[in-house]
């Protein structure tokens, strides 16, 4: 059974993964078709095992994505498994880590048809974030300066949609930078820097950067309970304390920046032949 890599037939941005990834396959002999995971003409049920990677559109619907990963999960092994992925797609998952008692970005969810009182939240005078609980690449996150009329407009748009959230502006992402701990076959592989990102901008990264001790143990405190993953993303900001706050976990679809990590593709590959045999 030949391998499915899922992309999506109209990628929002370059892949900076898809080329290391293609060498690190041929480089093990591994075949594989590229496919998009919205493309009416590939049969998704057809047993294979499937490797999510650039499906990066999905948050335009993602009710069509899930209903896509349970039937790529009925048809053979998905990494990452169906239940991580599904529970990773919606960013409540960020409360879970709360409740376990880990540092993560202060975060307030505003339901989905909820009107959600911006005036009613603890905002100060200080600049805050809205964004989708459903979104990737910066789809929809806004950083706004008061909770006026324009922010009470971009919260209701979302909440139309999906639920939402909103989280202090942490300043620490234009110098320290919101760093990415990239996580391969049980092992943090590298970290990288993103510049501050919103809606309508692009990616920019650099590295790679040592891991500080805090960033490790919190990444690896993150990962703990989700078992033995192919591989994962744990992105930190630091607060205005200095103290390391999850922003993100992701599962689904994340670019794991091999270039920036000689091996790292090549490490991906041996796990995911491991898991396969
Ligand atoms: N609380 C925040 N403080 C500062 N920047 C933020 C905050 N939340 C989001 N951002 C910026 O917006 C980007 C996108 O938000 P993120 O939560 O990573 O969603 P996604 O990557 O799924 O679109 C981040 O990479 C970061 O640049
Ligand atoms: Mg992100």
């Amino acid at each position: 059974m030949k391998l499915r890599i899922a992309t999506c037939l109209t990628l929002p941005e370059p892949d900076p993964d898809a080329v290391p990834l293609a060498d690190a396959l041929a480089r093990a002999g591994v075949a594989y078709d590229l496919l998009g995971w919205e493309d009416p003409t590939v049969d998704w049920s057809a047993p294979a095992p499937t490797v999510i990677r650039s499906t990066w559109n999905y948050a335009l619907d993602v009710e069509r994505y899930e209903a896509w990963i349970d039937r790529v999960a009925a048809a053979g092994p998905l990494f990452n498994p169906r239940e991580i992925v599904l529970d990773n797609l919606h960013k409540r998952y960020l409360l879970a880590l709360e409740e376990r008692g880990l540092p993560i970005v202060p975060t307030v969810l505003v339901e989905r048809g909820d009107t959600g009182d911006l005036s009613t939240l603890d905002l100060g005078d200080k600049r805050f974030v809205i964004k989708p609980e459903v979104g990737a690449g910066s789809l929809g996150a806004r950083v706004f300066e008061a909770p006026g009329q324009d922010a009470m407009h971009h919260l209701a748009s979302l909440t139309a949609r999906g639920a939402a959230l909103v989280q202090p502006y942490f300043d620490s992402v234009e110098d320290y930078g919101e760093r990415s701990m990239i996580y391969i076959d049980g092992e943090l592989s590298h970290a990288i820097r993103k510049s501050p990102r919103f809606a309508g901008q692009s990616e920019m990264v650099s590295g790679p950067y040592s891991i500080a001790d805090d960033e490790r143990e919190l990444a690896l405190a993150a990962l703990e309970p989700y078992g033995d993953l192919l591989y994962a993303r744990v992105d930190l900001a630091r607060d205005a304390g200095g103290q390391q706050r999850v922003m993100e976990l992701e599962f689904v679809e994340p670019s794991l920046f091999f270039g920036k990590k000689p091996g790292s593709a090549d490490r991906f590959v041996a796990g995911l032949i491991r898991r396969l045999a």
